[in-house]
């Protein structure tokens, strides 16, 4: 582990927020984001994927170009970006903007009036990512905008963030902001807001946003950088260096340099995103960059084509492109460019392209099988590269390319040669030929950032044949890929077979039964067959508008596809309408309706989120921005790969290990019970004993000096496992019923039966759910540190302090009294913060305690989607009973709950999964619930726990009947509505009064202001006049019960009036703060004193600390923040109390009283003025019913199986709302996450239940472009629930449940396509009955749509 201290040649310098930085000592894989974080100040950009998938850590990097006396300024993603190739930049992060000392940004300000940060850890990098947006449209040569706004337009405004994730907001929130700031905003389209109120003028609007002057330029790069930009660095230790060559003899010499066989590793380097893909966890001894020589950095055009230098950025590659195809005479070989240029912007996201190389795709294609778009477009095209090896340098064609071995390491690509069309077809473009292209790729996302199920580019050559009448195939070329091959493909059977016929539907369908023998996918690669349908789809769609009948086309000719073969002219007019900023908008204008009510104010105020400025900013601090102490260590877990083995020993590879391990941590060094993690219903022990019971259990700790080595560390661990005459391990529910294996459920968690189940059951059928992960964006964090006298301070992002507190105590062996837990914010919850990070928080107590040194851990995000275990998959099997008009009589469910290895909170399962189930009249309901035992991870409580799954379950019971009846599956829903008598009947003790039963004025007010009918109908009319497209609307209800917990709270009153509060409840972004701070202003200002107009700055709520306030509980089940706002009413009320006398002699002295005089002379009074409470919900009110409906419409795409929500509109009871912008945030946030649920989120595990869906590049949530086009939100105000908190209801988890309305319209959808299906093939009528699992991804949809639809399709014509 020793390692001698380098000597350095040269050193690093830049700059960060116009501060200067040296570095001459710096390991050459140290990232920026590392640098950042551990070595400045400015901790804006957060880790949170670290694989270029999410935004959290971008930042501006800006470069100065001396000859052109000009910056560049472009979004990077830093967890990529080597620290080394920042040589001469200037970074910018969020804290560079602006900041609480100096003023915020309009952009961190818009982002909080907006209501656009939640738990705020996306919130920076989408700042930046923004930001970088509006500095580059300000370098444009359109017109001056006016004062407030940007020269941006409202389609770039929301594609800048396009590539950034946010789990919290649901992406509406975050698109106004940003488009708050486009010149060609209309400003009535902007969302509910804190800045303006409804009927404003947009005079009074644009007046009251936070200005932005566009004059006032944020300097990116500092002047005193310009004169340190030196092109060479060389970065040179004994062990390991950094290199710059400046030219190709250089590189030469440097890679010759390097003898073969003598163990020195080379990395030659560009943008380095391709780590983000391959993860490396080996470092190399000598970096090579290749950025500074200029062969490989330039764009050429001349009459060949375009030559590209390989480090010229994806998004350089894609302006030059573009710009050579609007440039004089457009032709259609221009087309071309413009279209691979298109295609180039669906790879990654901005903030990759801008550093991603073209040159490091291809390489990572050739050589590591990349499935890359820019290979197989460039392969359809002809396009040829440039080889360097040694002093030799050849061109190849790109088929030669990826027919050769693997490049080795010292092979240069230097360039990519795309030939212009005349050169590949030999055609001069004066012929009367026409030239086709187009590419395609379908993947979970449209607008990229998400690896495709198939790319494709097809190019072909036609003319009319004036004697036979028909369109000729002159020649073609189309490329395949990304299907799971080692490289793209040229379909050369089908190219054959196509070159000089004449196109008709029976050629067409031979050349679509040719690709399905060429498209072929590997073994092994997941949904082959869809796959492969993606390649026909494709085809098809290229040549269908030739072959099919035109009914515009009377005369036979090349009219019947005269949309395709436009005329030169007209292709420009289409290319200068996109370059003119007529490229459509993402998302229409959204209805927000919000009813506010000041009777209790400041409450029900839609005030902006309390710190959510500071969020923007980065300056909000989160438990991995608290400075390291002395001596601080890092950890990271080791986790077990095998459901149930022997843990013999763990070893490291040898060599491999990386310097700073300190030591490994494991059960044996458990002073106390080897307990991890607590709930009612037990304990999990915190690390396996001699015996793993599940992969992705923690087996041990290993400590290092930083996070990267203990990371590496735990990476490189070799656990020896035994499964030598051990039982099976239980895999399925099946095996767990087999052998029994169940966790009780307590009885009074027991659900009661529903009603007399002796009815006839007409159906029986099953349905199996898959799990979700969290994906909180900050993952499981804590830091630990020894105090004196065996007292140990643990600061945890947690959802419940306090059973980690109580857990550290256990295992620690030590008092409950000798341990602090703080918790100040958490970066998302979700329920994955609540038990799973109570063995974080442990582990790293443990290994403080043991070596009396701080430790910390920053969880990475593979391990954290392992061990997360997530939300609980089951398998339901129903029998239902119903009369012929659709009215349900009887339903009966039995249900398999896969809990893992743990009981966690799992026996509470069945009680949620009723509580949503309910929401139907089922006439009688019985049940049998098995939650079961089995050796997979620990499944926890995530966001509506068993609520979703129930929601889920109703709904697919309802339109299985009204299938079966051949019913519309509204009537059925509508039919099976409750009447308050039997709402009662099944909520026993939570439906409370008749006039709380909203549901159903809800029902009727949402079918008429989304126009239910109208739509319906128009999308009867569209399916009729669309065969690729079908469309669905869906209108479903929710009810949901919620129960209200004990809660603490205090309240202190300090000497100059200023008031801090602490509550049980944990800031998890969901607005507990806000909602009570408005509380306490609320309950205070009853005192009536002068000057308490602005009385909310004068509320901190402050963080929770387990010694400080006790029994905070758990902050889950969406009732937290109200609870919290009722105990710290509870405090204000008696501190009202004791302030009235002082108050009363006061008035009857001066008159009047100021506050500030008042806590004065109450303190001098010897009045207590801290108050702390303990709020004890009254029982027979406790629990309570939420209502909600949704109607969704989508488009579906039957070619690809790709599902657009074209609209989504809510109405949800919100009771009297606390803070309708928090709420209003709640309910859209929420909706979107259930999106992800039902259609997206794969969370899959292999066959020995160990997590493969481990980053970003497989696990996909949704992302602006997948959210509903058009969004409308209404929060009812039902405010008359005495027995709630100020009236107000819960919004927390609710919502959620109304995105199964997506789902549903899908099932629609799809309906009408099989309908279709059946007129083509003479499917059985019995097929229009089918199961649409969850999640509803691509695949699924398209499989259901019929894999072979387009075949049916053709066969139809021709016969
Ligand atoms: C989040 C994310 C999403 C992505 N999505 C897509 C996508 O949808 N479609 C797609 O096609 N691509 C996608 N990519 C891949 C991306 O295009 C590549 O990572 C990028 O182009 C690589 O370029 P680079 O400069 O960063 O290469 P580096 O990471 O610097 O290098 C990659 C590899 O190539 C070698 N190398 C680089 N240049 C040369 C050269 N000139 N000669 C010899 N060897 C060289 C390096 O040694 C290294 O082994 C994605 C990447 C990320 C991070
Ligand atoms: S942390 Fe860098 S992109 Fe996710
Ligand atoms: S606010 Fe975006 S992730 Fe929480």
């Amino acid at each position: 582990m020793e390692q001698s201290e380098p000597t350095v040649n040269d050193c690093l310098v830049f700059s960060v927020n116009g501060e200067r930085f040296e570095v001459s000592t710096i390991h050459p894989s140290t990232t920026l984001l590392e640098f950042l974080r551990s070595h400045t100040p400015f901790k804006g950009a957060k880790l949170s994927c670290g694989e270029g998938g999410c935004g959290a850590c971008v930042v501006l990097l800006s470069k100065y170009d001396p000859v052109l006396d000009q910056v560049d300024d472009f979004a990077v993603s830093s967890c990529l970006t080597l620290l080394c190739s920042i040589n001469g930049c200037s970074i910018t992060t969020t804290e560079g903007l602006g900041n609480i000392k100096n003023g915020f940004h309009p952009i961190h300000e818009r982002f909080s009036g907006f209501h656009a940060s939640q738990c705020g850890f996306c919130t920076p990098g989408m700042c930046m990512s923004f930001f970088s947006a509006l500095v580059n449209a300000q370098k444009t040569q359109r017109p001056e905008p006016p004062l407030g706004f940007s020269k941006l337009k409202v389609s770039e405004a929301e594609r800048a963030i396009a590539g950034n994730l946010c789990r919290c907001t649901g992406y509406r929130p975050i698109a106004d902001a940003c488009k708050s700031f486009a010149a060609d905003v209309d400003m009535e389209d902007l969302g509910f807001n804190s800045f303006w109120r409804k009927g404003d003028s947009n005079e009074v609007k644009i007046s009251s946003l936070p200005l932005y002057n566009h004059n006032d330029k944020i300097c990116t790069f500092p002047e005193f950088l310009k004169n340190e930009t030196r092109p060479s660095l060389l970065l040179d230790s004994r062990r390991y260096s950094w290199n710059n060559p400046v030219s190709l003899e250089e590189l030469q010499s440097l890679l010759g340099s390097v003898e073969d066989g003598n163990g020195t590793r080379v990395k030659v380097v560009v943008g380095n995103t391709g780590m983000g893909y391959y993860k490396e966890v080996e470092s190399y001894d000598k970096y090579i960059d290749l950025r500074y020589i200029p062969e490989l950095s330039m764009i050429r055009r001349d009459n060949n084509g375009i030559k590209i230098g390989a480090t010229v950025t994806i998004s350089k590659a894609i302006e030059a492109l573009r710009e050579y195809s609007k440039g004089g005479l457009y032709s259609e070989g221009d087309m071309v460019y413009k279209k691979i240029a298109d295609h180039m912007e669906k790879i990654a996201s901005g903030f990759i392209r801008n550093s991603a190389s073209l040159g490091g795709n291809l390489v990572m294609a050739q050589r590591n099988h990349f499935p890359s778009d820019i290979a197989t477009v460039l392969l359809a095209v002809g396009s040829t590269v440039n080889i360097m090896n040694g002093l030799k340098s050849e061109e190849l064609t790109l088929e030669e390319f990826f027919r050769r071995p693997e490049l080795d390491s010292k092979s240069i690509l230097l360039s990519v040669k795309i030939l212009s069309w005349d050169q590949i077809t030999g055609i001069s473009s004066g012929a009367k030929m026409k030239l086709l292209f187009e590419t395609y790729r379908a993947a979970p996302r449209p607008l990229g950032n998400a690896l495709p199920y198939l790319n494709a580019a097809l190019m072909a050559e036609v003319f009319h044949c004036k004697t036979s009448n028909g369109i000729i195939i002159s020649s073609c070329q189309f490329a395949f890929g990304a299907y799971g091959t080692k490289h793209p493909i040229r379909a050369a059977k089908v190219e054959e077979f196509l070159t000089g016929k004449m196109l008709s539907v029976g050629v067409l369908y031979e050349a679509i039964k040719l690709v399905r023998g060429i498209v072929v996918p590997d073994d092994g690669t997941s949904s082959p067959a869809y796959r492969a349908s993606l390649a026909v789809s494709f085809l098809f769609e290229f040549f269908s508008h030739l072959v099919e009948p035109n009914p515009e086309s009377h005369d036979g000719s090349v009219d019947g596809y005269s949309t395709l073969l436009v005329k030169a002219s007209e292709l420009k007019r289409i290319s200068n309408q996109l370059d003119h900023g007529k490229i459509p908008t993402l998302l229409s204008p959204a209805k927000q309706v919000v009813e506010l009510n000041r009777q209790y104010h400041p409450v029900g105020e839609p005030i902006a989120k309390s710190g959510a400025a500071l969020q923007a900013s980065g300056e909000a601090v989160y438990v991995d921005d608290i400075p390291s102490p002395m001596n601080c260590l890092h950890g990271a877990f080791i986790y077990s790969t095998k459901p149930y083995a022997r843990v013999k020993g763990i070893k490291f590879k040898p060599k491999s290990l990386p310097d700073g391990v300190s030591s490994l941590i494991s059960f044996k060094d458990i002073p106390g019970e080897n307990i991890g993690s607590k709930t009612i219903f037990g304990i999990e022990p915190l690390f396996a004993d001699d015996f793993t019971r599940c992969a992705g259990q923690y087996i041990a700790f290993v400590v290092a000096d930083t996070q990267k080595h203990a990371d590496m560390a735990a990476n490189l661990a070799v656990v020896d496992y035994d499964v030598g005459n051990l039982e099976l391990p239980i895999l399925s529910v099946e095996e767990a019923v087999r052998r029994s294996s169940f966790f009780e459920v307590p009885s009074i968690l027991n659900p009661k039966k529903v009603g007399d189940f002796s009815r006839g059951m007409a159906e029986a059928d099953h349905k199996i759910l898959s799990a979700e992960y969290y994906f909180y964006m900050e993952t499981q964090t804590a830091l630990a540190i020894p105090d004196e006298d065996n007292c140990i301070v643990v600061y945890s992002s947690i959802q419940c302090p306090e059973y980690a507190h109580s857990t550290i105590s256990r295992c620690l062996g030590i008092p409950e009294h000798n341990v602090r837990v703080i918790t100040r914010r958490v970066g998302g919850g979700f329920g994955g913060k609540a038990i799973r990070a109570m063995p974080v928080a442990t582990a790293c107590a443990l290994a403080a305690y043991k070596l009396r040194r701080p430790v910390r851990i920053y969880m990475n995000r593979k391990t954290d989607m392992i061990i997360a275990g997530g939300r609980h998959p089951m398998k339901i099997t129903y029998s239902v009973g119903f009369k012929s008009d659709g009215k349900i009589t009887a339903l009966h469910l039995d249900i398999l709950i896969n809990a893992g290895i743990a009981a966690d909170i799992s026996p509470i399962m069945p009680h949620n999964l009723l509580g949503a189930l309910k929401k139907y009249d089922w006439g009688a309901l019985s049940f049998d619930i098995k939650v079961c035992k089995t050796n997979h991870s620990t499944k926890s409580a995530m966001r509506a726990p068993g609520e979703v799954q129930a929601t889920f379950i109703s709904e697919a019971v309802i339109e299985h009947v009204a299938s079966t009846l051949s019913m519309d599956v509204d009537s059925v829903r509508s039919k099976n509505l409750h009447t308050f008598n039997s709402l009662k009947f099944f909520y026993e003790g939570s439906a409370g009064e008749p006039v709380d039963y909203t549901l159903p004025s809800i029902w009727d007010k949402l079918a008429s202001s989304s126009r239910l009918k109208q739509r319906t109908e128009m999308i009867k009319q569209f399916n009729m006049c669309n065969k690729w497209q079908k469309r669905g609307i869906s209108q479903v209800p929710i009810v949901h019960e919620v129960s209200l917990r004990p809660t603490p709270g205090k309240v202190s009153i300090l000497s100059d009036g200023s008031v801090a509060v602490e509550v049980g409840g944990i800031e998890l972004g969901q607005g507990l703060w806000t909602k009570v701070k408005q509380m306490a202003a609320f309950a205070l200002s009853s005192i009536q004193c002068d000057g308490m107009g602005d009385f909310l700055e004068k509320v901190r709520v402050i963080q929770s600390d387990t010694l400080s306030l006790i029994q905070g509980g758990f902050t889950a089940g969406s009732t937290t923040s109200e609870s919290s706002c009722e105990a710290i009413r509870l405090c204000c009320n008696i501190l009202v109390e004791r302030l009235t006398p002082t108050k009363e002699r006061l008035q009857e002295q001066m008159g009047s009283v100021e506050w500030g005089t008042l806590i004065l002379q109450a303190q001098s009074q010897a009045v207590n003025l801290s108050a702390s409470s303990y709020y004890v919900p009254d029982f027979s009110s406790m629990k309570y019913l939420n209502y909600g409906a949704a109607v969704s419409e989508v488009e579906v795409n039957l070619l690809t199986g790709e599902t657009t929500i074209l609209q989504s509109d809510i109405i949800y009871d919100c009771g009297q709302s606390l803070n309708p912008a928090v709420d209003l945030g709640q309910i859209e946030g929420a909706f979107v996450q259930g999106i992800g649920f039902f259609m997206l989120e794969e969370y899959t595990t292999n066959s020995e239940g160990l997590v493969v869906t481990e980053g970003t590049w497989t696990y996909k949530i949704p992302t602006i472009d997948t959210i509903p086009k058009q969004f409308n939100v209404e929060i009812l105000n039902s405010g008359h629930h005495t027995k709630r908190v100020l009236s107000s209801k819960a919004s927390g988890e609710p919502p959620l449940l109304l995105a199964v309305s997506v789902h549903c319209a899908t099932r629609a959808a799809i309906r009408e396509a099989r309908q279709q299906l059946l007129s083509w093939t003479g499917l059985c009528k019995s097929d229009l009955t089918f199961q649409l699992e969850v999640p509803a991804t691509m695949p699924v949809v398209k499989n259901l749509c019929g894999l072979e639809n387009v075949e049916s399709y053709l066969q139809s014509l021709l016969s």
